[in-house]
């Protein structure tokens, strides 16, 4: 088995509604990181996406891209596991490079979801006969979670507001984040409109359309393509029982636990080692359970860490560096690839105004549904780590 490292990122800028098509976003990312690895060709192409089936009656996508970027002759696979496709494909990338069926891979992760209606289309993360057929949504399922959280830990009204706030603070110096113009403080956060009691319009991740993509190959031989590789120190996912409901306590993502235990065992690193965390706030609620389950705080106390700003770019553990799911936005299927654009880019210094300190270890949630699947990656500089 290998190492594998990162060796060239693409992105672009997240969009409220693009005219680009799917095969030009996955096309124009490729390309980009591809540059950015100076390689022409690959062995592999891995691409997530969620809702292109339903929203612009397109499967095999992966195929599609991979022709479009003239890359036809090799294996091309898309990825899904719902809300968390983009992760899921990055870790089929990874086990591809480790087991030495491919020397190169590019992943690469596309969403429009500007096109139709998508809330209906996302609701079939969920289980179609024993929740949605109940009227459940993503939504209802989160404000279910927070309106317990908050009243089993007797949490304040302003207690989650910082965690949408630190989001949109970061997103302002991200240049591909939607949300890059917009200003949110506490007070706006609770005049924003209730979308599903007790959550709020800057609690949800919004309706988007984007694309990334990176390249992997084998560490050994990662800096004949970048100075600066960064090296995947673990890849776990682990599933949870299907239905919130079924779960012994709601508020315990038992899956994210593990996936954070096993990559945190992978990697042979502890949560104190871990420099910063891109994690899956797609709601306010989510950001906070999912710190609570990786032991960045206790149970009951993950709000404190937001209300404390302890998860600032210079806190205890920064979250959400360039923007979060929340304000960089969640074009679903190429989420996790942003994410781990933004760890590389944070690992080689090269995170701007968002730069944290001495950052030496990123970690990424990435969750499926209400944390039905959840993979954890965790990175860090081949400088440090290779
Ligand atoms: N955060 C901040 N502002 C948002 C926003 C968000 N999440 N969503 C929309 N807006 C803004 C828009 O930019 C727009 O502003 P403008 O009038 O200045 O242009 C305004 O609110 C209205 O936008 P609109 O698209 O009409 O809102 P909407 O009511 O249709 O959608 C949500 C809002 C929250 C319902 C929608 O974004 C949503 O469904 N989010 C969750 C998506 C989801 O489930 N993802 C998967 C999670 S795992």
């Amino acid at each position: 088995m290998r190492d594998v490292s990162i060796v060239g990122i693409g992105q672009v800028p997240i969009e409220k509604s693009t005219t680009w098509s799917l095969r030009q976003l996955g096309t124009a990312v490729v390309q980009e990181a591809l540059n950015d690895a100076n390689v022409e060709s690959v062995d592999a192409l891995f691409a997530s996406n969620m809702l292109a089936d339903e929203l612009q009656g397109q499967k095999h996508l992966a195929a599609l891209i991979a022709d479009e970027a003239g890359l036809t002759g090799i294996e091309a696979l898309e990825v899904e596991a719902a809300t968390a496709s983009g992760a899921a494909a990055l870790r089929m990338g990874y086990l591809a490079v480790m087991s030495g069926e491919a020397d190169v891979a590019v992943v690469v992760g596309v969403e429009k979801m500007s096109e139709g209606v998508a809330s209906p289309a996302l609701t079939k993360a969920l289980d179609a006969e024993r929740e949605v057929a109940d009227g459940a949504t993503l939504i209802s399922k989160n404000a279910d979670l927070m309106r317990l959280y908050t009243e089993r830990y007797d949490v304040p009204d302003d207690g989650l507001f910082n965690f949408p706030v630190n989001a949109h603070r970061n997103a302002k110096n991200n240049p591909n984040a939607l949300f890059r113009n917009m200003s949110v403080s506490p007070r706006s956060v609770k005049g924003s409109r209730m979308v599903h009691a007790p959550l709020r319009l800057l609690d949800c991740s919004p309706i988007c359309d984007g694309a990334a993509a990176v390249v992997l190959v084998p560490t050994e031989e990662a800096r004949a393509f970048s100075p600066h590789p960064v090296q995947i120190l673990a890849s776990s996912v682990v599933t949870d029982r299907f239905r919130v409901e079924d779960r012994p306590d709601p508020l315990w993502l038992e899956a994210a636990h593990h996936s954070a235990q096993k990559a945190f065992r992978q990697a042979n690193v502890n949560r104190e080692d871990v420099s910063f965390l891109e994690v899956h706030d797609a709601f306010t609620i989510m950001a906070c359970l999912l710190l609570e389950a990786a032991g960045f705080a206790p149970q009951g106390e993950g709000w404190r860490l937001a209300a404390d700003k302890r998860i600032s770019l210079k806190g205890e553990i920064p979250i959400s560096t360039m923007g979060g799911l929340k304000a960089r936005g969640h074009p679903i299927g190429a989420t996790a690839l942003y994410q781990t654009c933004e760890c590389v880019l944070q690992l080689t210094g090269r995170a701007g105004k968002n730069q944290v300190r001495d950052a030496s270890i990123g970690m990424t949630q990435s969750v499926g549904a209400a944390a039905t699947t959840v993979i954890t990656h965790i990175l860090g500089s081949v400088d440090t780590y290779g």
